[in-house]
């Protein structure tokens, strides 16, 4: 299905794109040109990458647990 019909981009290569690592809508923009002509696509685009973005990053949140980070390293 497209998502973004003006440069023709599907939902399949937006979640490839955040599975080889893109994590904003400006990657998204600059990789595939999602939101660069009418805009119409960005909230369906951004609810994409967030869903993507949540299959992906699980691992993400497990590797930088919040206990790492006292009170001594925030500036
Ligand atoms: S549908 Fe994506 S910019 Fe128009």
């Amino acid at each position: 299905m497209y998502i973004c019909v003006c440069k023709a981009v599907s939902d399949k290569k937006i979640r490839q794109l955040v599975q080889e690592g893109a994590t904003s809508m400006r990657e998204l923009k600059q990789c595939l040109g999602v939101g660069s002509q009418c805009g119409k696509c960005i909230p369906a685009a951004q609810e994409l990458l967030s869903d993507t973005l949540a299959q992906v990053a699980p691992v993400f949140g497990e590797a930088i647990p919040c206990t790492v980070i006292s009170h001594h390293t925030v500036a």
